[in-house]
């Protein structure tokens, strides 16, 4: 116990039944009454288990009358002894003696509200999703969110120890960052009131008297601060107004991006790969009993895959040779070939036939990449990394930055990008420029990967995606 927090059911549960008398804080996930017993599991979401509490009805006659108050949902605070349970599957329990009820959930006897939602019987992800404030009570969405919050200590730890500074980036911005062009506008000209700019092109009157944005990534930025702090990584929201009504996108979503002076490719490689065996046996060492849960109801032999894969050297290979992979498996939907943007079920055939495993892709064309880049000497392909997991497919990507000025300003005549606008980014180029690298590795997608929960929109507390707004 530190300071004035009482213990979390997590902590109690670790304590001997010595007889010691406590009070146990939470929310009603069961009751079940046997004779003079009353049965009362407690959940106060610090672990997967609740800790039961065990009412003799005989002893203490008067509690009854409180105790029919309590049902699935409700919330006390119950004191007793914690004592050796003599039932399965708790190895300590309450011998309760008084319980305060805290606030009632109306189970099938209403009482003019409506009954709790999360009534005992199991509920599918697709109902949960309507009761996005309320399923962080259940056991899934419960284990999702620790499991969550450990990878984001990972995170940090990961990074602080390598000697990286946390850089915030800004979430308003005026440049797409990723020239793909989803992004969502930010202003404050209400086009009920008549102030629209729509068809002057005239920003002028806008809040900050031009065209402004939700950032898509915090990469351009986290370049300028690497080449002033040699590390930084970002872990923020990034937002895209991608229409792709999938398992693995969302329109608001987490990103760490790492950005690394005098880093090549092959570095980054280095990087990405520790990063990612780092965050997956950070959750093995401290998420066991969640992990368990997911294996036991999610996706069996998680725990293996995990294991195995924090264990393994990932294996490498050229866009070039994938797309050679894949024109000789053939049977593909989507007909491969070179020059083609790798469809999931190419990503899919390569981490789970041809690799069974993570795959770091590189030296991709340059047309289906992003201009900041660095070329090959081959005028052809970019220093572009992508890192493939099973059941995903890309969970990270990320480049070596074209650091050369004329290269890079000659890339975005091509493009059609306008030099002008960033002129900041290009100074990175002017004034002591170095070779630099760093990735981007999706939060949610590190969550599905670890958790093995199907859907993205089931690992982030309330998800954003086209035409859903919980
Ligand atoms: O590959 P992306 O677009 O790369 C970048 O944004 C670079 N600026 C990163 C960098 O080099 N610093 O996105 C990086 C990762 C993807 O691999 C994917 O895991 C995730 O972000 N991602 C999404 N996750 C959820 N929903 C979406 N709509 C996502 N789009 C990308
Ligand atoms: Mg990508």
């Amino acid at each position: 116990m530190i300071g004035v927090m009482f213990p979390l059911i997590r902590e109690i549960l670790a304590m001997p039944g010595d007889s010691r008398e406590l009070r146990v804080r939470g929310w009603v996930r069961t009751k079940r009454d046997m004779k003079n017993l009353v049965f009362v599991e407690l959940n106060d979401g610090s672990c997967l288990s609740g800790i039961q509490c065990t009412f003799d009805t005989a002893a203490f006659p008067d509690l009854t009358e409180t105790l029919a108050l309590l049902g699935t949902g409700g919330s006390a605070e119950i004191t007793g002894k914690l004592v050796p349970s003599p039932g399965r599957g708790q190895a300590v329990e309450i011998a309760a003696s008084e319980v305060l009820p805290a606030g009632g959930a109306p189970g099938e006897e209403k009482d003019g509200t409506a009954p709790y939602p999360l009534q005992k019987k199991r509920h599918s992800l697709e109902v949960l999703r309507e009761l996005p404030h309320l399923r962080g009570r259940t056991n899934t969405l419960g284990a999702v969110m620790r499991v969550r919050s450990r990878l984001s200590f990972a995170v940090h730890q990961f990074f602080q120890s390598r000697g990286y500074q946390y850089l915030h980036t800004p979430v308003i911005t005026g440049n797409d960052a990723e020239g793909a062009g989803a992004l969502f506008r930010v202003t404050t000209l209400d086009p009920r009131q008549g102030g629209s700019h729509a068809g002057t092109g005239d920003y002028g009157k806008d809040f900050f008297g031009r065209e402004t944005f939700l950032t898509v990534s915090g990469q351009l930025e986290a370049e300028t601060y690497a080449a002033a702090l040699s590390r930084v990584y970002t872990f923020g929201p990034a937002f895209r107004a991608e229409n792709s009504n999938t398992a693995r996108h969302l329109a608001e979503f987490w990103m760490i991006e790492p950005e690394t002076a005098f880093f090549r490719l092959p570095d980054n490689m280095v990087l990405a790969e520790d990063f990612l065996k780092f965050c997956l046996t950070s959750a093995l060492e401290n998420c066991r009993e969640d992990l368990e849960f997911f294996d036991y109801r999610i996706e069996q032999g998680l725990i293996d895959t995990l294991q195995s894969v924090a264990e393994s050297t990932f294996t490498h290979m050229t866009y070039t040779g994938a797309v050679a992979e894949l024109e000789k498996a053939g049977g593909f939907e989507y007909r491969p070939y070179w020059g083609c943007d790798l469809q999931s079920e190419h990503e899919k055939f390569l981490t789970e036939k041809l690799i069974k495993g993570p795959v770091i892709v590189t030296d991709y064309p340059k047309e289906i990449k992003a201009f900041y880049m660095k070329m090959n000497g081959d005028g052809r392909t970019v220093r572009a990394m992508d890192v493939l997991v099973p059941r995903l497919g890309e969970i990270i990507g990320g480049s070596e930055r074209e650091e050369n000025l004329a290269a890079l300003e000659s890339r975005m005549g091509e493009l059609g990008i306008d030099t002008d606008h960033y002129s900041w980014y290009l100074d990175l180029r002017r004034y002591g420029t170095v070779p630099h690298a760093g990735f981007g590795l999706g939060f949610e997608r590190l969550v599905q990967y670890v958790t093995g929960m199907a859907n993205i929109r089931d690992v982030i507390p309330y998800p954003r995606a086209a035409g859903q707004l919980y």
